[in-house]
């Protein structure tokens, strides 16, 4: 076991929603300091996740620790010290964005003013107009701003940049940054690959109320293989290729795939041929993702019993 702090500790948690198992047993650990990705499509089992987090949901089974202590028992402890930011923020209609930015604060015990009003800017939100006249994004500007001006020391983000325009998802990619630069921990929920990728030190893939994968960015992208394209001196003899994958040869022009960790073995091997031209192309964490659930729906098509 790592000697980090872990600030949220979650084990063989199940939750089902009457007969419908939402969570099949759960396992998520996160240190300290550190921004968790939790990836997963819609319907994975996140926002249930979170919600027993938050002491919104009872789990059904297993245990959940959060900063040492029992989420559900412990409920206006927690809530002091962490954060929360949904998905669809909901505000009170007649109250000026402003009020709610404060009124959210004054839960965990005050705003830091000077990172409020940097934030309120930067954000480019209106802090005077009223809930009601708020669109889905300028009311998630909202609860980003309450959250991340507070000196919670964890923050539990759910899709939270879920209506937020390119330019400021980047300022939203900023400020997470600098939140971990502080020291705060962050589970940060997502659908959106790209996201995590930029953000996370580590995360977890949830699907089906089951975490299939967690790791490093480094170790989740191991998994999947980098293609290679070449071009050669000399044509290859195909029996050569074996250990190669996703071989497609057309005169000396060569396209395959290879696992992360043997493309020295591969450089190797094509190097005898006579490089003319070379090409490696990563994995991205999307296409990680893609081969994830292909492997799961492989299980599920060969008699898996989950
Ligand atoms: N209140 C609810 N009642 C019944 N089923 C629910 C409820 N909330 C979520 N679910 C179901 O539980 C599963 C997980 O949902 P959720 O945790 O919201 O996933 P995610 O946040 O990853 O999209 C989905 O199949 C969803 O339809
Ligand atoms: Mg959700």
């Amino acid at each position: 076991m790592s000697a980090a702090e872990a600030v949220i500790e979650i084990d063989s948690l199940t939750k089902s929603y009457g007969k419908f198992p939402a969570l099949r047993g759960v396992d998520l650990r996160v240190e300290r300091g550190q921004v968790h990705g939790f990836l997963g499509p819609n319907g994975a089992g996140k926002s249930t996740t979170i919600r027993v987090l938050l002491g919104l949901l009872r789990a059904d089974g297993g245990t959940v620790r959060l900063l040492g202590q029992d989420p559900w028992r412990d409920v206006v402890a927690l809530h002091r010290r962490l954060a929360y930011v949904p998905g669809d923020v909901s505000l009170w209609p007649g109250m000026t964005g402003g009020e709610a930015i404060d009124l959210l604060g004054s839960m965990r015990g005050g705003l830091n003013e000077d990172r409020r009003a940097e934030l309120v800017e930067r954000f480019e939100l209106d802090p005077t107009k009223r809930g009601r006249q708020y669109s889905k994004g300028n009311r998630q500007k909202v609860a980003i701003v309450a959250a991340l001006a507070s000196d919670a020391e964890l923050l539990i983000l759910d899709e939270p940049t879920s209506g937020l325009d390119p330019l400021m998802e980047k300022v939203f990619q900023d400020v997470i940054a600098e939140a971990r630069a502080r020291g705060t921990t962050v589970l940060l929920s997502s659908h959106i690959m790209a996201e995590i990728e930029t953000l996370a030190d580590r995360l977890s893939i949830i699907r089906n109320g089951r975490i299939i994968r967690s790791g490093t960015l480094t170790d989740v992208r191991g998994d999947a293989r980098t293609a290679v394209h070449a071009v050669l001196e000399r044509v290859p003899d195909p029996n050569d290729l074996t250990r190669l994958h996703d071989v497609r040869l057309e005169g000396n022009r060569l396209d395959v795939t290879v696992e992360s960790d043997r493309i020295g073995d591969a450089m190797t091997l094509l190097t005898g041929y006579g490089l003319v031209s070379l090409t490696v192309e990563p994995p991205s964490l999307e296409s990680v993702f893609l081969r994830l659930y292909e492997d799961e729906d492989a299980a599920h098509a060969a008699g898996g019993t989950r």
